[in-house]
């Protein structure tokens, strides 16, 4: 029987038509795989958009949440609580920043570093420096201050006009970013792997270069973690495989491992010279029950060494991925780091999306041509080999043959 179909008719005269959703009600899950309210098992390589770093229903992280769910759910930040302290300092550790500011979202992690360098601009200069440089293709996410410097027109194209003064530069063309800077740059925000934009990552000339120019014109680097960040690509951030720092990050998506929680980052300086009480506030960040899931995420990466996993996975996938690269006309290339894969196609890949779901595997795309695959971070071989063993056919079917 197909308890979905009810469910999706309900859902859609009550929800707000923001999404095309497929045609399924997830149920539960288990270590990398999904299940559906009618019982159908799925590998999942979409990970909730990149969330789900250590699977689903790991033990010891439910655990945890439940014990504070007992205990104490929110406080307001009138006061302090453990979790948040615990939080706050293994994100230190890990980051290797100075101040952290919990949020509830990747959005409200991107605003508050927003925020915050316009804020130091102002310290420093009056407010002279208002602008801030992002990147074409980049996505932030939608709220007004993250659209704003999102690098796509169509999303922004309805909204009227940006609360925040950007200029747009091309992603890798460090002479672009040149061009733009100016007495009025506050800072260049981007993400050192574009996510939505096309998996692509930053090479290091860019990153160094953005770093350098920052630090000529005394504006800040501000780089969005949300999606390559927390060991996606082989390191707890990005940036620091290419060992450029930023001034003020952000960072979210599996930072909770399921549970709304995000943050942004601060060096020192910044954060003394940046907001300060009455300029930024919020209701639930930093709550004991997000922070307590973020401290326990921390802990069970360290615990199981989450990060050395993703690097040494990281190769088999690729090869696997390449392979299905040379073997099929209709992919051109592959592009990510670690964890974080795209197979760029020459034609939409609605339909292929579709039908692996129909075959029990779950990914995601990223523009139109681009499939994407953010899993778990935990996969092994034998879940790449079974990923594959469903892409593979399911590619062939869609495209008609092979190379
Ligand atoms: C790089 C990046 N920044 C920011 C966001 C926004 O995060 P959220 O959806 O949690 O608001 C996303 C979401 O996909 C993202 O990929």
């Amino acid at each position: 029987m197909d308890v979905m179909k009810p469910m999706i008719e309900e859902a859609e005269k009550d929800l707000l038509h923001t999404y095309n959703r497929y045609q399924i009600v997830l149920d539960h899950g288990d270590g990398v795989y999904l299940y559906d309210a009618n019982g159908k098992k799925y590998l999942d390589f979409c990970a909730g958009i990149a969330v789900f770093a250590l699977g689903y229903n790991n033990r010891e992280y439910n655990d945890a949440l439940k014990a504070q769910i007992d205990k104490l759910l929110h406080t307001s930040n009138y006061f302090y609580n453990e979790p948040a302290i615990r939080a706050a300092h293994l994100l230190k550790e890990v980051s290797g920043m100075d101040r952290v500011f919990f949020t509830n979202s990747g959005a409200e992690s991107i605003e508050g570093a927003l925020k915050a360098a316009i804020k130091y601009a102002y310290t420093k200069d009056g407010g002279q420096h208002h602008e801030i440089i992002a990147m074409e293709h980049s996505f932030h996410g939608r709220t007004y201050g993250a659209l704003s410097v999102t690098g796509n027109a169509h999303y922004r194209e309805a909204f009227g006009t940006m609360p925040c003064d950007v200029k747009f530069a091309t992603f890798n063309d460090l002479d672009s970013v040149k061009a733009l800077v100016s007495e009025q740059t506050a800072g260049i925000i981007l993400e050192p792997v574009q996510g939505e934009g096309g998996l692509t990552p930053a090479t290091f000339e860019f990153l160094e270069g953005c770093r350098k120019i920052c630090d000529d014109a005394g504006c800040l680097l501000i780089l969005d973690e949300v999606q390559c960040g927390m060991g996606r690509t082989g390191s707890w951030y990005a940036w620091q495989r290419y060992g450029v720092k930023p001034d003020i990050m952000a960072t979210a998506k599996a930072l909770g491992c399921g549970v709304p929680v995000g943050a942004f980052l601060l060096t020192e300086e910044v954060a003394q010279h940046s907001l300060v009480p009455g300029d930024h506030g919020t209701t639930y960040g930093g709550n004991p029950f997000a922070t307590v899931a973020v401290a326990k995420v921390l802990e069970l990466y360290r615990k199981d060494h989450i990060i050395e996993h993703v690097t040494k996975i990281t190769p088999y996938f690729e090869e696997k991925l390449d392979g299905i690269v040379a073997k099929y006309d209709c992919v051109a290339e592959r592009r990510g780091a670690g964890l974080m894969q795209g197979l760029y196609f020459d034609r939409p890949v609605g339909a292929l999306i579709t039908d692996m779901m129909d075959h029990g595997l779950i990914t995601i795309n990223a523009g139109s041509n681009i499939l994407r695959f953010v899993p778990p971070l935990i996969i092994t071989k034998e879940n790449i080999d079974e990923m594959i063993s469903i892409l593979d056919p399911a590619i062939e079917r869609f495209s008609g043959s092979p190379r």
